[in-house]
């Protein structure tokens, strides 16, 4: 599906990504694991260019997560060299696109050096305006939720009789977060994986069975007409199905 032909009127707010399928496109090439996410970081920029340009405003892709240190201590360093290394390679694409780039997850638990670029480039695009880009690395959204509660029931300030579920959002990690409209997983699996729990509460879900390095902004965009086409009744009725 190309960008052309899609209604840039109705694209949803906040898409979350769960790129998955790394390990197993490079096992059918019978490639190191590590060729895997190489080539899902390609696949990677591909998407980010072509969530601009459909101006979806949020896009959160699930990069590491709070389990994935699970696996072995070489494909844990390699994910952590690509990810600083890919982070300083893009950013004059980013500043190009004027792409604001945010994370969430446990940023404290991963190794100093890549805090260090997660904090620079942070910085140095907070005030462009164009996509929001979030990477949602050492993140768990049990873990987002529980540091949470940690942040508020240590702020002086607040009393948690006061806690709706509106205000509880300033307390994770990214306050200004929008709920997950749609959550595309690439790879065949259809689980949440401890992403977004907080925001996945009214999300619609899209499946592919494509291989992440394998996905392309025409998937993409098919995902994203699929999602327009839901009839999103967040507990009330269809427009129009109301007989009282
Ligand atoms: C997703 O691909 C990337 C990360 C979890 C870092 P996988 O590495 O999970 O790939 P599969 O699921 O083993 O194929
Ligand atoms: C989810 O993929 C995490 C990321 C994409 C970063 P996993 O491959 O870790 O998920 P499971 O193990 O299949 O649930
Ligand atoms: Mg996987």
């Amino acid at each position: 599906m190309q960008l052309s032909n899609l209604n840039l009127a109705t694209v949803p707010t906040h898409v979350g990504i769960i790129m998955d399928g790394n390990g197993r496109w490079a096992q059918q090439r019978k490639l190191p694991r590590s060729s895997g996410h190489k080539a899902g970081m390609n696949t990677a920029r591909e998407i980010i260019k072509a969530a601009g340009k459909a101006h979806i405003k949020y896009l959160t892709l699930y990069t590491f997560s709070t389990e994935n240190w699970k696996r072995s201590e070489q494909e844990v360093n390699f994910l952590m060299f690509l990810l600083k290394n890919n982070l300083r390679k893009e950013f004059e694409r980013y500043k190009a696109d004027r792409v604001r780039v945010l994370f969430s997850g446990d940023i404290n638990g991963l190794p100093k050096d890549v805090q260090k670029e997660i904090y620079d480039v942070q910085n140095a695009s907070k005030d462009f305006d164009g996509l929001n880009l979030i990477f949602a690395i050492n993140y768990g959204g049990r873990d987002e939720i529980i540091r949470a509660i940690k942040k508020l029931t240590s702020d002086k300030d607040f009393s948690s009789e006061k806690l709706t579920s509106e205000n509880f959002s300033s307390f994770l990690d990214i306050p200004e977060m929008p709920d997950a409209d749609l959550i595309i997983r690439t790879g065949g699996e259809k689980r949440l994986s401890n992403f977004l729990m907080w925001h996945s509460a009214y999300s619609e879900f899209e499946f592919s069975d494509i291989l992440w390095p394998d996905y392309t902004p025409d998937e993409f965009y098919k995902s994203i007409a699929s999602y327009q086409n839901k009839d999103r009744r967040f507990g009330g009725y269809t427009t129009g199905n109301n007989d009282e």
